[in-house]
C-alpha cells in the first residue's frame, strides 16, 4: 500500500470529465472541512483534501507564520514544494490528472505559493481570501492557467491592496485570472459557492468546445 506524506481524504471520481479538485483547508481546518465545498460546486469530481502539517497553538496550517499576515517564507517555500511533491504521489496513486486547487485563506495562500513554485503540481486554481504568499514574487510561466480569486470587501484579515497585488503578480506570470471583491468579510459565502460553481462550469464549457 501506498504510504502518503500527507494525512488526507480522497473521494473518487463519479462523473467522468469533471476536473478533480485539490481542497486546501483554512488555518484551524482539517482534511474534512472543505469536502461538503467541493461536493456542491463540482458534484462527480475527485476530492482531494490534505490535512496541513504546521501546528499553531494546535491548529493545523499549511505554513508557519510569524504573526497574522506575516509569513515565515522560508517555510512558506518548503511547505509549498512538499505539497506539490504530496499531489504528485497521489495522482500517481489514485490516478488522477493535475487537479485544480481550491484553497480558503491559509489554503488559498499554499495554493498560491505552489502555482508561484511548482506551477506543474496544479491545473488552475480557486483562491478564497488569498494573500501575497511571498513579498519577492517568482518569475514564472502560468500561460493558460485559469485562477479565479475571490476576496472580500469587508475581509479584516486581508488589505484590497495585498490581494490585488497577487492578482497583478500572477496576471504578469501569464495567468488567466479573474478577480472580484465579494460584499462580505473573511468567511465563506453563498456568493463564493455561486462564484466558484460558475467559475467552473466555464472551464468545463470552454473544455467541451475548445475556442480555435
Ligand atoms: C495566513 O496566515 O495564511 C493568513 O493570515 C490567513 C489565515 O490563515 O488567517
Amino acid at each position: 500500500m501506498t504510504e502518503f506524506s500527507f494525512v488526507h481524504r480522497y473521494i473518487p471520481a463519479t462523473e467522468p470529465g469533471r476536473p478533480p479538485l485539490l481542497l486546501l483547508h483554512g488555518t484551524g481546518g482539517n482534511e474534512d472541512d472543505l469536502l461538503p465545498l467541493g461536493k456542491a460546486i463540482s458534484p462527480g469530481s475527485a476530492l482531494l483534501s490534505p490535512r496541513g502539517k504546521v501546528l499553531e497553538n494546535g491548529m493545523p496550517r499549511f505554513f508557519r507564520r510569524l504573526a497574522e499576515g506575516v509569513f515565515d517564507e522560508a517555510d512558506v517555500r518548503k511547505r509549498a514544494n512538499e505539497l506539490a511533491d504530496f499531489v504528485a504521489e497521489a495522482r500517481k496513486a489514485y490516478g488522477l490528472e493535475a487537479p485544480i486547487a481550491v484553497g480558503f485563506s491559509n489554503g488559498a495562500n499554499i495554493a498560491a505559493a505552489m502555482l508561484l513554485l511548482r506551477p506543474e503540481a496544479l491545473a488552475g486554481a480557486a483562491l478564497l481570501r488569498a494573500m501575497v504568499p511571498l513579498s519577492e514574487m517568482p518569475k514564472v510561466d502560468l500561460a493558460g492557467k485559469r485562477v479565479l480569486m475571490l476576496s472580500g470587501a469587508m475581509d479584516p484579515i486581508i488589505p484590497a491592496e495585498n490581494a490585488a497585488r497577487l492578482a497583478t503578480g500572477l496576471t504578469a506570470s501569464g495567468a488567466l485570472i479573474e478577480h472580484r471583491t465579494l460584499p462580505v468579510g473573511h468567511g465563506l459565502s453563498q456568493m463564493d459557492l455561486q462564484g466558484l460553481t460558475k467559475w467552473l462550469a466555464e472551464d468545463r464549457a470552454t473544455a467541451d468546445n475548445p475556442r480555435v
